[in-house]
């Protein structure tokens, strides 16, 4: 085992967390950063001791010394060229979801990480969530039986909605729900999907962006080659509250039991003359509380470092989060024309705008 030099591409909210968390990790012997915002570079490399920071993504990747590299950039369209950019400069990548625009580029990407030997993942952090983690083992070790249906609704705070579909053109299913459909396939597994039917919602989002086509919910239902059908729904138009709550509800009915798991966030309550009721600890990445971090991102960042340095299996495969997308736009398609969407796409794809694409 030896101690790598990692790069990290995009400080910002995820990057932010990540950066903390390798510059802890006594497996990583020198972190380097990327970022456009040179003041928000600056922050990041003085609190985490980088050992190089630049503006130019290209530039890190041409370090030699690096092993591996995380891409938290935004917009999500910088995912593929620098996923690839990274898996060509013969780099371990850890890449935040969605992996790509299209499923022909997640393809190129699998390729290239297959060809060269290297590790590629997809941040779905929930997974190294203790409360999701424990459904996934229940299910494996069959304390609930045969699984015969589940149920994962999640909604998020408008500011946050606002923040990602203002920057893309990418749906609810795809910007939110991806880390429930992942959840629920990585549990259900082997069964594969074969069938999506969903619907959207319109609201409060539609109004405050002048009537463009962004929803404030989809339902998804996806039915599995077992028979077995779930229901993922994700919003993103809740109040302003503590800032970017998330809030899940998650239900797994099986043959020999069940499990109601409360991701609610509603366990810790500050109250303060300033800020009135928050709900502290309640995002999706989680946030560092002095010595130990409340969430999942810190794990799941610590556990590509150890995959690597370690050189062990990565937990979320590509292929994984390769199947959730075309998951995710077959939902989008199902929404647009009103039918369900049989899988695989296949020619299915043609181009058809997913909601809030138009
Ligand atoms: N796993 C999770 O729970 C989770 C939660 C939120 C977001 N995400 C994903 O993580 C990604 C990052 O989201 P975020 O909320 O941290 O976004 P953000 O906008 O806060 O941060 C992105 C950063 O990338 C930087 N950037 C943009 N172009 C760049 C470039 N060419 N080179 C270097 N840096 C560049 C921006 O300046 C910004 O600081 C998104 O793709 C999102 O889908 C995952």
């Amino acid at each position: 085992m030896t101690a790598i030099e990692l790069g990290l591409i995009g400080t910002g909210w995820c990057g932010g967390i990540r950066a903390a968390a390798a510059a802890d990790n006594p497996l990583v012997a020198g972190l380097h950063l990327a970022e456009i915002d040179p003041d928000r570079l600056a922050e990041v490399a003085r609190a985490t001791a980088a050992r190089s920071a630049t503006t130019d993504w290209r530039e890190l990747l041409a370090r030699p010394e690096l092993a591996a590299v995380i891409i938290s950039a935004t917009p999500e369209t910088t995912h593929y060229p620098m996923a690839r950019a990274a898996l060509e400069a013969g780099r371990h990548v850890f890449l935040e979801k969605p992996m790509a625009m299209a499923l022909e580029e997640a393809d190129a990407l699998i390729a290239l990480a297959r060809a060269r030997g290297l590790k590629f993942t997809i941040g779905y952090s929930q997974r190294f969530n203790p409360k999701y983690a424990y459904v996934r083992q229940c299910i494996a070790d069959g304390t609930i039986g045969r699984p015969v249906s589940a149920l994962v609704s999640r909604h998020i705070t408008r500011g946050l909605g606002r923040k990602i579909s203002a920057r893309v053109k990418l749906s609810p299913a795809a910007m939110e729900s991806t880390h429930d459909l992942d959840f629920l396939l990585w549990c259900l597994a082997p069964a594969q999907p074969v069938r999506v039917y969903s619907q959207v919602n319109y609201g409060a989002m539609r109004d405050a962006a002048g009537g463009a086509d962004i929803p404030d919910l989809q339902w998804i239902t996806v039915t599995l080659d077992s028979g077995l059908s779930f229901v993922v729904g994700g919003g993103w138009s809740l109040p302003p509250g503590y800032p970017n709550f998330s809030t899940t509800w998650i239900e797994v009915i099986g043959t020999e039991g069940a499990l109601l798991v409360d991701d609610t966030h509603r366990d810790v309550v500050l109250n303060t003359m300033r800020d009135g009721m928050r709900l502290p600890m309640s995002t999706m990445p989680g946030e560092s509380v002095g010595h130990v971090f409340g969430g999942p991102m810190a794990a799941e960042t610590a556990h590509f470092i150890d995959a690597v340095a370690r050189d062990r299996p990565v937990l979320v495969t590509a292929e994984e989060a390769r199947r959730v997308m075309e998951v995710y736009i077959a939902a989008d398609l199902s929404a647009e024309t009103n039918e369900p969407v049989n899988l695989p796409l296949g020619n299915k794809l043609a181009a058809t705008p997913a909601p809030g694409q138009a």
